[in-house]
């Protein structure tokens, strides 16, 4: 069973690991971006994160959420405004997603995790959802359109990924007509 919930303490360690010696997921997330790192560093800023997570009032909106698999921590989804390369003056959240437990991929967790995160925004009053991957990243493709996000924006080879170039894409779910499979 997928379920969404807050960090908790035992996942820093997780983090450590996934972005320091795990880091295939890496290679598909925003693979233009990375950046070098130590399991200390990590193992601070997760620990900050995890007191702020903390310290949020029980209602207050979140911004991000833990997948938990069958008891198991397997990844996070989140949402963001600030776009790249598209403009958002509505404040259109952008959703994000990564499962770096490679076992766990491929069995439809990442699917049913961005629903009902996609369901959480909706019951904070959203009507519409972005998410921006990259043409080279036929996993993440394939959860948007199982998921009923359409073609919105294209950026032709703006990404160089492993020394091709890629398109940048951006989709879009409208929450008032949401298919879902
Ligand atoms: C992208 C990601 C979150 C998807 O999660 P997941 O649990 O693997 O997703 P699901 O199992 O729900 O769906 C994956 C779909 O891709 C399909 N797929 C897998 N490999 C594929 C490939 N090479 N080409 C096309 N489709 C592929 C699967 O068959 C499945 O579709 P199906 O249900 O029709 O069979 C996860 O793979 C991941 O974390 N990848 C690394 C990080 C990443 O890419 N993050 C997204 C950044 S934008």
């Amino acid at each position: 069973m997928v379920i969404l919930r807050d960090m908790i303490e035992s996942d820093i360690e997780d983090y450590v690991r996934w972005f320091t010696a795990e880091t295939e997921w890496m290679d598909w997330d925003a693979p233009w971006e990375q950046e070098e790192t130590t399991p200390e560093a990590e193992r601070e800023s997760w620990t900050e994160y995890f007191e702020q997570v903390k310290a949020l009032p029980k209602d207050a909106p979140r911004w991000k959420f833990e997948i938990e698999l069958d008891g198991r921590h397997v990844g996070w989804v989140s949402r963001y405004f600030d776009l790249d390369y598209v403009e958002n003056p509505e404040k259109i959240p952008a959703v994000g997603i990564d499962v770096p437990e490679r076992d766990a991929r491929g069995a439809g967790v990442g699917t049913e995790a961005l629903r009902q995160f996609i369901e959480y925004l909706a019951r904070c009053g959203y009507r519409c959802v972005y998410t921006q991957t990259w043409s080279g990243n036929a996993r993440m493709l394939r959860v948007a359109q199982k998921l009923g996000f359409v073609p919105y924006a294209c950026m032709k080879d703006l990404r160089t990924v492993r020394g091709q170039k890629y398109d940048a894409l951006t989709l879009k779910l409208d929450l008032d007509t949401e298919e879902q499979t």
